[in-house]
């Protein structure tokens, strides 16, 4: 127990997001069993936030001040504490709140923790389902056990993409654009609408390439390192860095062509 006071390597870090994140999709869960969502919205009158997503950051946050007191945490509904030290954790309670709202199975607690900039540890639960995607930075990716290795389509024509749109009408438009530019040059187009849960499927090969505008710091940060210790390439556009003007994740063989592809048709642009 004192090792997680003290130590910050990867694999100590890991193993109390694993524990915390357990605790928040049990936590989660429990709520939508019992109905205790009362809904509230936040930057449009479609994003929403409800008692559970607020209740889980909190439950997180409490648990990070008992263990790592120095640490900072950045969530998604409480916001950013600073820490001391160079851990900062970055926590969504629930990514895929709208489907949370609607029982649909696909909704996360995603739990990333960062060490002097750089994302190190990371973890991805599907808390319908308890579907656990862990990695650590140099260390790999996992589907509970399983090691996972990105291989995909050798030509971006024989991909399926999938994607996410933002809550504000002047983006959605601006997606809705770059969307029917990509739908004849791809396989077909998935939105499953939970940004952590696609990156994890991106790392696990059940969709072969990921884009989306708009995405914060909690919604990619433990699924980026997911998918990129997978193998696959994440990125902005014209070598910026994962962000809100774009996040791109794909295998080695179809990244340059499904970036190129964005690039024409203004992706990181519009509202
Ligand atoms: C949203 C989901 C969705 C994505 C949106 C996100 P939230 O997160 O990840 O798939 O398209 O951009 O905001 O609001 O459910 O935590």
């Amino acid at each position: 127990m004192s090792e997680f006071r003290s130590a910050s390597t990867p694999g100590v870090l890991l193993e109390i997001a694993v524990g915390l994140a357990r605790d928040a999709a049990a936590t989660a869960r429990r709520l939508r069993a019992e109905a205790i969502f009362d809904v509230e919205t936040k930057s449009t009158a479609t994003d929403v936030v409800t008692a559970a997503d607020k209740a889980v950051e909190r439950q997180v946050i409490e648990a990070l001040r008992e263990l790592r007191p120095g640490d900072g945490v950045l969530g998604e509904e409480y916001g950013d504490a600073a820490g001391e030290g160079s851990v900062r954790w970055i926590l969504d309670p629930i990514d895929g709140t709208v489907n949370y709202l609607y029982g649909l199975p696909q909704y996360a607690v995603s739990l990333a923790a960062e060490a002097g900039g750089e994302i190190v540890a990371g973890i991805v639960i599907n808390a319908a389902t308890g579907d656990e995607w862990t990695a650590t930075r140099g260390g790999g990716a996992y589907r509970g056990d399983r090691r996972l290795k990105v291989t995909g389509p050798a030509e971006l024509s024989q991909a399926l993409v999938g994607t996410g749109f933002g809550y504000d009408a002047r983006r959605r438009a601006h997606q809705g654009r770059v969307l029917a530019g990509l739908i004849t040059r791809v396989r077909d187009i998935r939105r499953f609408g939970a940004a952590a849960l696609d990156l994890c499927a991106v790392a696990e090969g059940t969709l072969d390439a990921y884009y989306e505008k708009g995405l914060n710091p909690w919604d990619h940060a433990a699924g980026g390192l997911i998918a990129r210790e997978a193998g696959a390439v994440v990125a902005g556009l014209q070598g910026a860095r994962p962000g809100l003007d774009m996040v791109v994740a794909a295998p080695p063989a179809i990244f340059n062509d499904l970036h190129d592809l964005l690039v024409g048709l203004d992706a990181a642009g519009g509202a």
